[in-house]
């Protein structure tokens, strides 16, 4: 693809300024459309980015006449399903927000209309694409703490969001924690077999539905990852990326999700102690800068569409996060350990 890539956006919301602040800020990409059911939303960004593509409120309409390479969903989940179908059926590329889909069916329609119409559906996992977090996986994947046994995140935020989130069943697992866990699955390089989750809304939430929950997850390779959450912590904050902790057989890693990751092994004048009590802190040298968050995954989809390569977040890898947050609704729903296996 020499000639620039012709793009339409459908929804105009939030987080649709992301993208176009990206997009539009590079020279391989054109602009012909941008769509919303709120038309003062499409013509705002219009406006606000000096755009002089037209305007639609009916994303069929835009599509049909306009024939984009490339379709931008930012839509809400429930409407994910209808506009990257529509769109990959038009012969349209897609690269949309997280998360794949409102349902499993949903996603492994998705899925599937993208393998028959043979084009590419890449999903925003924008907490994947973090220096430090990439640094935090070669601890990992270089074996400096042996081979992995453990994971886990913990995430605590107060947030008062109002809105949606106040009054869903699982606002924490359903749109937070497909974040975590997919970071842990580029972390660990493992998969995930099966889950337990137990919700629940601790006292003083101001959430209508569970806005804390623990799960345990089996993965590939006998690594099992835990995660603990919470959208309603007074206090002792961590980051929005998670307290990581890795576990390995020769020692443990750590990563506070925003600062330099390190990873500790036992001395060498403790090793044979009964309780060892010195280790020695260690640092790998820093990826050197690449694009961070949107940034560097849009960078990263564009590029592989290019060179007619799944991204790291195609649809394909991406419906195992998403396996992973409906299989922990399903487990805490039926209180029981559910199989990945039941959901794909
Ligand atoms: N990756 C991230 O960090 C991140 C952050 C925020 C939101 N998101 C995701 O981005 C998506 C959008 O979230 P948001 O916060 O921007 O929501 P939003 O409600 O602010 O924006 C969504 C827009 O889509 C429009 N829309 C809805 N149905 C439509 C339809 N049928 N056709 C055309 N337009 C339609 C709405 O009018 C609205 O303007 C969600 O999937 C959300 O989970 C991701």
């Amino acid at each position: 693809m020499n000639k620039k890539i012709t793009v339409v956006q459908v929804g105009c919301g939030s987080i649709s300024k992301t993208w176009l602040q990206i997009l539009t800020s590079r020279d391989d990409i054109l602009y012909v459309g941008l769509v919303d059911i709120n038309i003062d939303m499409a013509i705002s960004k219009k406006n606000e980015f000096h755009l002089t593509c037209d305007v639609f409120t009916n994303y069929k309409e835009a599509i049909d006449l306009l024939k984009p390479d490339l379709v931008i969903d930012t839509t809400i989940p429930k409407i994910h399903h209808q506009v990257v179908t529509y769109s990959l059926k038009a012969g349209c590329h897609v690269f949309g927000e997280k998360p794949l889909s409102d349902s499993m069916a949903n996603a492994i329609d998705m899925v599937k209309t993208a393998d028959k119409m043979n084009r590419y559906y890449s999903i925003m996992q924008n907490r994947r694409y973090i220096n430090n977090i990439a640094t935090f996986k070669s601890i990992i994947t270089d074996s400096k703490i042996g081979e992995l046994g453990s994971l886990n995140a913990d995430f605590y935020i107060e947030a008062h969001f109002g809105g949606f989130r106040d009054v869903i069943k699982s606002p924490l697992i359903l749109d937070m924690a497909i974040h975590t866990f997919d970071q842990a699955r580029y972390i660990s390089k493992c998969d995930p077999i099966s889950v337990y989750c137990h919700e629940f809304n601790p006292k003083g939430s101001w959430y209508k539905g569970n806005a804390s929950a623990t799960c345990i997850f089996e993965m590939t390779n006998d690594v099992v990852f835990t995660y603990n959450g919470s959208w309603c912590a007074k206090g002792a904050l961590t980051s929005w990326e998670c307290n990581w902790r890795a576990m390995g057989n020769l020692g443990a890693a750590i990563w506070d999700g925003k600062t330099r990751p390190f990873y500790e092994i036992v001395s060498s004048n403790d090793k044979t102690s009964m309780f060892p009590n010195n280790y020695d802190q260690l640092y790998l040298e820093t990826k050197a800068s690449t694009l961070e968050y949107h940034q560097g995954c849009i960078d990263e989809m564009l590029s592989s569409l290019k060179s007619k390569q799944p991204s790291s977040t195609d649809c394909h890898d991406n419906i195992l996060s998403l396996a992973m947050v409906m299989g922990a609704i399903k487990s805490s729903k039926e209180k029981r350990k559910v199989l990945i296996s039941e959901l794909l």
